[in-house]
């Protein structure tokens, strides 16, 4: 067990780079399920969820090499297994990506119900509905789901919700199915647009990928790839937050403006000076903090993944602000956490009501999961005195190197053996 002790109050301040997007990273290494050829994917974050996937893959009998994580390559000739066990489907949702590309590819999946977690219950009957649509044969039993089509064939699906996961893997799936598919409600996220860029390089044939609308003409066989990642703009978003919670000036390559639309005018009504330049985004904090209101949405609304780093900001904010929370129903435990440094929030269903303090004192806290042990670094960075944020296995999922990338902008961070 590990833990990471921020003595706070340090200003942040210099260059740094974000790392290659993770949520996107995930569903290209399963997109290579999708055929015998080789895949190549590069910059893809060194970072837990990633090895857990790559694990998956060899465990499905693909090949895997690994320079380094400068490129990562799979080969997926022969699939010697569909099935994605328990013990890796429980640690990372995301596994539950192998489900289209197995069957579209192989006829056959058999891949571990997610379960719930910790944010919320997380279903996947969309996932599901969607398949079947496809022509999928699925049956759920023994906690696992189990899916078969001789073919899957195109069809037009409409999401009862624009899930990303779902959106992923029924993209994934059509780009094989016999015919045309026709994904309505679809997730706009850039991760998608990121997965459709390198399905199309591998041979795919689909259009609309980035709106609610994506058409996928179905092919018999796919190709290899060669793709590079896009930079993960939850990060880059953190980074900001950080900047900003801390006063500093910092300069993030590879943030880009385009995909942190709703951050940014969030950021701009708090006071935070922000400039987009050729490589990244330019931050400069150190006025007052004002406060603003945010409610979760899907793309391009105000992403989830970054509540719980502005409700962090905004517990230092010069007045109050509400933070609604709409696609997970238990999203808010950082509250607690954040509470013990002094915070000052009122959670209401799925609305917190943040009172700005002039301060937040350090202590020692406990990271729940991915986004909200982020959230703890962030009120760490800038309260008085020490901070100790214990279970930073949920950080170690989604980051890569963060407090190495912290410490070289200025601030006091160590990882220490619990
Ligand atoms: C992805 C991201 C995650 C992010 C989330 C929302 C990855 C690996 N993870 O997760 O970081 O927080 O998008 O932006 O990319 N839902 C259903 N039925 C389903 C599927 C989803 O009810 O079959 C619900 C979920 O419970 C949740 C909401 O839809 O309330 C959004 O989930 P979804 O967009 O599917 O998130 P993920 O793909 O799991």
């Amino acid at each position: 067990m590990q833990k990471i002790v921020i003595q706070g109050g340090r200003r942040l301040g210099g260059t740094v780079t974000v790392s290659g997007s993770k949520n996107a990273g995930l569903p290209l290494l399963f997109a290579s399920l999708l055929t015998r050829e080789r895949c190549t994917i590069r910059g893809l974050p060194r970072v837990a969820d990633i090895t857990t996937s790559l694990r998956l893959l060899e465990g499905l009998g693909a090949l895997v090499g690994d320079d380094q994580f400068a490129s990562i390559v799979v080969e997926a000739r022969a699939l010697s297994s569909s099935e994605a066990p328990y013990d890796l489907v429980k640690t990372m949702r995301a596994s539950f990506l192998a489900l289209g590309p197995l069957v579209a590819r192989t006829g056959r999946a058999r891949v571990s119900t997610p379960g719930g977690c910790a944010i919320g219950s997380r279903p996947i009957d969309i996932h599901l509905a969607g398949l079947e649509r496809l022509g999928a044969r699925i049956r759920q039993s023994h906690g696992y789901v189990e899916a078969e089509a001789t073919r899957l064939r195109g069809a037009r699906i409409t999401l009862d919700f624009p899930s990303v996961g779902a959106t992923e893997n029924l993209l994934m799936a059509a780009t094989l199915a016999d015919g045309t598919t026709v994904i309505e409600n679809a997730a706009r996220e850039p991760e998608i647009e990121d997965l459709a860029a390198a399905l199309v390089t591998m041979g795919a044939r689909i259009s609309g990928a980035g709106t609610n609308e994506i058409r996928i003409d179905g092919v018999r066989e796919l190709g290899g790839c060669d793709h590079s990642v896009i930079a993960d703009r939850i990060e880059a978003g953190t980074l900001l937050i950080a900047a900003a919670i801390t006063g500093g000036e910092v300069h993030v390559i590879g943030a880009r403006a385009d995909h942190l639309g709703a951050l940014l005018a969030k950021l701009d009504e708090a006071g935070v000076v922000l400039a987009a330049v050729s490589d990244g985004i330019t931050v400069r904090a150190g006025g007052v903090l004002r406060t603003a209101d945010i409610r979760t949405s899907p793309y391009p609304g105000f992403p989830t993944d970054l509540q719980a780093q502005f409700m962090a900001l905004m517990a230092l904010g010069d007045g109050q602000s509400a933070i609604i929370e709409t696609i997970f129903e238990n999203r808010f435990m950082h509250v607690q956490e954040l509470a013990r440094m002094g915070a000052d929030i009122r959670v209401d269903g799925r609305t917190a009501t943040v009172r700005g303090v002039a301060a937040l004192s350090g202590a020692p806290v406990m990271a729940t999961d991915l986004r909200a042990s982020v959230c703890l670094v962030l009120a760490g960075l800038a309260a008085q005195n020490t901070t100790e944020v214990s279970r930073v296995y949920h950080l170690d999922r989604g980051y890569e190197r963060l407090e190495e990338k912290l410490s070289a902008l200025g601030a006091d961070i160590v990882r220490v053996r619990a």
